[in-house]
């Protein structure tokens, strides 16, 4: 039995192809996972199903229904987790349970989903003070509310730490019953053996649908076979490090911090942060949700007054001369924080006027961007509108304007394809490799062996710090994922 029978769907957007002569069946009662590069057709195809988006051509019947005629009909029996999850910030997380329970005719018994999410005793938090990868969860919980027949999920688990990630995908197969189908995207290679079937998009097409053990049988694997069905991945040198234009500074610690925290309420946010990173330094902060992370990069540029504590940019303290410090800086946000009625281009202009490059040196320098990141197809698109990987791309792209000689990147690879990501971290490797210091936050693991040291973080506090190897050492980990659970749980003990 199928839930999705689908014949060949086209959807156009003006110039752009979404999907292209799509044919596809999604078995009933199964875990399907949808994977495929940034802007191949994922957001798209899910919103077709739903019947938020009318096909231009082609069938789609959907639990036997007609998606663009039977919408309310389909609404009843799915449960719908867009990239942007609807989160009622100024709700907190219980308020936010009960009204998409009310909204879906369920009664409040939340204590499983309290539970599995972990966030029983943020429960009376506001939604807007979460963490991002606690949205994610509450998200996840509310649309599990009510047991729906069909599960979609668009990319659940982005930003959501090793740890919980198991965590979500057990939550799904332990709360829904036998006969719900499930149709999860993600960029995540790790989760694709948990699916029953594996289908990859790649330019509105489906160019692979099968058991993800018969593409590969571990995960590295799979994201090879994956990476050669997009086209391959070359590498290459990083124009972005050869424009780069070293600046001369006599401080051996770029980047400083000196006992950082962060109290809300009663509640410490950060306990204590301290760490020195040198010039050329690659620097990861790792660690599970709400610990403090996103705090932790706010306090270091200035975005966030400190409780107590100091942080150093090339020897300036961020408090006494925020100006300046941030001068020194490139700064790209865990949340989307560029304009979205504005153009790719025209955020590319504002950021460099106001990281001060005018006049033809602007015109010059955005062009170079433009070409160095291929946004010449996308440059007259609004950024609201782009998929989540270019939307990362873009504020990759902002943050290095300026050729800043300190990057701050709170999970830049966060929803951004294999290939993707591969590029942004030949940047960041090369860039470090010209003497720019790198602070990084990732949930990805096989990125945090590019780190040279990390710190590891969880509840406020440095768990652990060193390098990657030393980090896996101390454990006796094979790799830095274990090594991460490892350390994680033993401080919990
Ligand atoms: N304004 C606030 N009021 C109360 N608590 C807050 C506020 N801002 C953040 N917090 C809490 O501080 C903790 C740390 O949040 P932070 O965003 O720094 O985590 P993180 O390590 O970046 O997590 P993630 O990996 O999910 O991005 C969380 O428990 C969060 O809910
Ligand atoms: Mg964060």
């Amino acid at each position: 039995m199928d839930a999705v029978i689908i014949k060949n769907l086209t959807k156009k957007f003006k110039e752009i192809t979404a999907i292209n002569v799509l044919s596809l069946k999604i078995e009933k009662g199964k875990i399907t996972g949808l994977i495929g590069a940034d802007g191949s057709g994922k957001t798209t195809l899910i919103r077709l199903i739903i019947g938020l988006l009318l096909p231009d051509y082609g069938e789609i019947s959907v639990l036997d229904l007609n998606p663009s005629v039977e919408k309310d009909e389909l609404n009843k029996k799915i449960g719908y987790m867009p990239q942007k999850f609807g989160l009622y910030e100024d709700l907190t997380v219980i308020e936010n349970l009960k009204l998409y329970a009310d909204l879906k005719n369920v009664p409040h018994d939340f204590e499983k989903l309290l539970k599995f999410t972990d966030l029983k005793k943020f429960q009376s938090r506001l939604a807007g003070a979460l963490s991002g990868g606690m949205k994610q969860k509450l998200g996840l919980a509310c649309v599990l509310l009510g047991s729906p027949e069909f599960l979609l999920l668009d990319e659940p688990s982005v930003g959501v730490d090793p740890i919980s990630r198991r965590d979500l995908m057990q939550m799904v197969c332990n709360l829904i019953s036998p006969k719900t189908t499930v149709l999860w995207s993600t960029s995540y290679m790790d989760e694709a053996h948990s699916f029953d079937t594996a289908i990859v998009l790649d330019q509105g097409k489906v160019i692979y649908q099968g058991n993800p053990s018969d593409l590969a049988k571990t995960s590295e694997e799979f994201e090879n076979k994956v990476i050669d069905l997009m086209g391959g991945y070359q590498k290459t040198k990083s124009r972005i490090a050869e424009s780069y234009i070293s600046k001369k500074t006599d401080v051996q610690y770029t980047v400083v911090a000196d006992n950082l925290e962060k109290l809300y309420g009663d509640f410490y946010a950060v306990k204590n942060n301290s760490f020195k990173i040198k010039k050329g330094e690659i620097f990861g902060l790792l660690g599970p949700n709400g610990a403090g992370k996103s705090t932790s990069f706010k306090m270091m540029c200035g975005l966030l007054k400190p409780t107590n504590g100091i942080a150093h940019i090339m020897g300036i303290d961020i408090t006494e001369d925020p100006e300046k410090a941030r001068s020194n800086l490139g700064y790209m946000a865990q949340k989307f924080s560029l304009y979205e009625s504005l153009t790719v281009k025209q955020n590319l202009d504002f950021f460099s006027e106001i990281y001060g490059i005018h006049d033809q040196n602007l015109k010059t320098r955005v062009s170079e961007i433009i070409d160095i990141f291929g946004f010449s197809q996308i440059q007259k698109q609004k950024a609201g509108e782009l998929p989540l990987g270019f939307k990362q791309k873009l504020s990759l792209a902002c943050a290095l304007i300026h050729n800043p000689p300190i990057l701050f990147l709170d999970e830049p690879t966060s929803g951004v394809d294999v290939i993707t990501r591969r590029e942004f971290w030949n940047h960041i490797t090369s860039l470090a490799q010209k003497g720019v210091t790198v602070l990084v936050t990732t949930h990805f693991m096989d990125e945090a062996e590019y780190c040279d040291r990390i710190s590891l973080f969880y509840k406020g506090e440095t768990v652990a710090i060193g390098t990657p190897s030393a980090l896996k050492k101390k454990v006796k980990a094979k790799n830095m994922e274990e090594a991460f659970m490892k350390l994680i749980l033993e401080s919990d003990k």
